[in-house]
């Protein structure tokens, strides 16, 4: 079913696509659609970070920047979801076009830039949301804000959504807001650290609750770069990691008609590069700081390899896109048959 859709889709332009797509599950919820395409759910509960997840596998940051589909896409079968990223104030994002499809690579490239409503917005939907699984709010900064005042925008964005969702994701990793990964150096990540950790646990204080907060780091590292990094958030009280978003490598994808578009590349190419970071995560991070592995999982046995990788849970994007509901699954499958050693 999904790929007579998909073949319809995939004749539109990729963002296009998108907007058609999701208003179609939108209109479609109201009499069952997305459950009739994606069958009934499937139970594989996780208690991690305090919360349950009815299953193992989550949809990424990106895919509904302003939370306008949460219900429509709870009904797919996602364990949780992930809205965001969103910014103080709306912005639009780069100009079209901004996505592309590499399709023999099952791939995607875009700069979309953080175009979102603003996070007044995402608070007005999270509020009227009725799915019941975990959602998280994926936060990141204004383009215009200079990097050393960064923190600002995070400590504005935590505190509108802290109320209102299960988990923040701390987003320093985009590739398309210009310096964002600064952020992710050794000296800017522990400050940043510092004053998120310090707003979390006061707002915990006064709602006298707990709201994990998560970082999202790159797939991009220099060689010496990426365990100092980590080593900051193991010494940080941030509750967890998300590894990873999207790479600027296109060493998988040379002679593709859009390898050079600029922007970040997710999908398959980008399962082992992500791997690697999830590994040395886990290893720095020791056993027990949740990580959920995501980036390149297109088939139910990557979301196994990231199980192996130390992941706690995963989340998947690019692959979605390509495979739809069945993706999810498969990878619900994979997960169980190689927890219970099945
Ligand atoms: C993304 N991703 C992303 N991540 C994020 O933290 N905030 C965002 O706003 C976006 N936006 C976004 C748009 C588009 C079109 C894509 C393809 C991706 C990154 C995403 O959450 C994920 O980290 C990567 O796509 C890698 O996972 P997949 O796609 O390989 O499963």
């Amino acid at each position: 079913m999904y790929a007579w859709l998909r073949n319809g889709l995939f004749a539109l332009p990729p963002e296009t696509a998108h907007d058609v797509a999701l208003n179609a599950l939108r209109i479609g919820r109201a009499v069952g659609l997305p459950r009739l395409v994606a069958g009934c759910p499937v139970d594989a509960p996780v208690d991690l970070l305090g919360l349950r997840f009815p299953n193992p596998v989550g949809l990424a940051a990106g895919l509904d920047k302003n939370g306008d589909y949460i219900d429509a896409l709870g009904q797919l079968g996602f364990g949780f979801i992930e809205v965001g990223t969103v910014t103080p104030k709306p912005q639009p994002g780069n100009p079209k076009p901004r996505m592309f499809r590499l399709t023999d690579h099952e791939a995607l490239i875009n700069r979309l830039g953080f175009n979102n409503k603003g996070v007044d917005h995402l608070v007005e939907r999270l509020r009227a949301r009725r799915f019941r699984g975990p959602v998280g709010a994926n936060i990141g900064k204004q383009k215009d804000t200079p990097v050393d005042e960064a923190a600002g925008d995070y400590r504005f964005c935590l505190e509108r959504v802290y109320p209102h969702c299960d988990y923040v994701t701390i987003n320093i990793s985009s590739p398309n807001t210009a310096n964002l990964r600064a952020l992710q150096d050794t000296g800017p990540l522990r400050e940043l650290l510092d004053e998120l950790t310090a707003a979390r646990d006061a707002l915990d204080a006064e709602h006298g609750s707990s709201r994990p907060i998560l970082v999202k780091i790159a797939p991009d590292w220099a060689a010496d770069a990426l365990v100092p990094s980590l080593e900051v958030i193991a010494g940080s009280t941030v509750d967890g990691l998300i590894a990873t978003n999207t790479t600027l490598s296109r060493d998988a994808v040379a002679g593709d008609r859009h390898a050079d578009e600029a922007g970040g590349l997710s999908g398959a190419p980008l399962l082992e590069p992500a791997n690697r970071v999830l590994e040395t995560a886990r290893d720095v991070l020791g056993g027990d700081r949740p990580i959920i592995g995501l980036g390149g999982i297109t088939r139910g046995a990557h979301a196994a390899a990231k199980r192996a990788a130390g992941a706690d849970l995963v989340q998947v994007y690019t692959g979605f896109i390509y495979r739809g509901p069945a993706l999810i699954r498969e990878c619900i499958d994979a997960w169980t048959q190689a927890s219970t050693g099945a």
